[in-house]
């Protein structure tokens, strides 16, 4: 099953697909992830990459486009992935197509998590990722056992650089002109469903599992 999650800066992809690879048994691969740890570990791509996410920008798609179609060549991904934050603009999304049409694949399930703007920033401001392992939580909807503290690592738990209030409004207005047209582009190839991500995190997931059958 090859699932792309699509929607808002902070609609809840990330939380939904590590749901999804769990019990789907497939991996998880977000490319915003991949990005941090590269900027984690010094890398040359961390530092091209760090520009642009600082300041809201998407990454230029030559920088994204190599890097997971090479990712879903490996073995792991025979059975299917959930892709979190690729594709991220048409260009994105063609290449794709292409990579997977030259072995006779398709993407299966596009998911739309829709979430109004308004919802956004609140809880954006509410996120906090931990700095060793990236692992995300929300002060009120998603709180870590110990406060401050990661569950999974007991690293500290950051408010990440691009989600203050001024970098999430202009991540929405990129969202909006880049992203956004990509739910035609896959309502167009029969692979779009929505579901409604202003609902408890589990509510939503059940969504989903109805979606992509249980
Ligand atoms: P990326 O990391 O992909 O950021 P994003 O798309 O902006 O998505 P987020 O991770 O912010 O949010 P999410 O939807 O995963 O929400 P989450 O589950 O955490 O990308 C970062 C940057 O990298 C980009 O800006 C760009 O520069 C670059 N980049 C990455 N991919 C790229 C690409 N393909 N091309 C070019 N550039 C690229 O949830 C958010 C919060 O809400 C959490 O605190 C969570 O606990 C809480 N929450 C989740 N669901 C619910 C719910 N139902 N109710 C209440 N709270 C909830
Ligand atoms: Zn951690």
């Amino acid at each position: 099953m090859r699932i792309i999650m699509l929607g808002a800066p902070g609609a809840g992809k990330g939380t939904q697909a590590i749901k999804i690879s769990e019990k789907y048994k497939i991996p998880h691969i977000s490319t915003g992830d991949i990005f941090r740890a590269n900027i984690k570990n010094g890398t040359p791509l961390g530092e091209k990459a760090k520009t642009y996410m600082d300041q809201g920008l998407l990454v230029p798609d030559e920088l994204v486009v190599e890097l997971v179609v090479d990712r879903i060549q490996n073995e792991d991904c025979e059975k299917g992935y959930v892709l979190d934050g690729f594709p991220r603009t048409i260009p994105q999304a063609e290449a794709l197509t292409k990579a997977l049409e030259a072995v006779g694949q398709k993407i299966d399930f596009a998911i739309d998590v829709e979430v109004p703007d308004e919802n956004i920033v609140r809880r954006m401001s509410g996120r906090r990722a931990c700095v060793d392992c990236g692992a995300t939580y929300h002060l009120v909807y998603a709180a870590p056992k110990k406060e401050g503290i990661c569950d999974q690592c007991e690293g500290s738990l950051i408010l990440r650089e691009d989600d203050k209030p001024e970098t999430v409004s202009k991540r929405l207005s990129v969202y909006h002109e880049q992203t956004q047209p990509l739910i035609d582009y896959y309502s167009n190839a029969g692979a779009l469903k929505s579901v409604d991500g202003t609902i408890d995190i589990e509510d939503v997931f059940q969504a989903i599992v109805e979606i992509l059958g249980a």
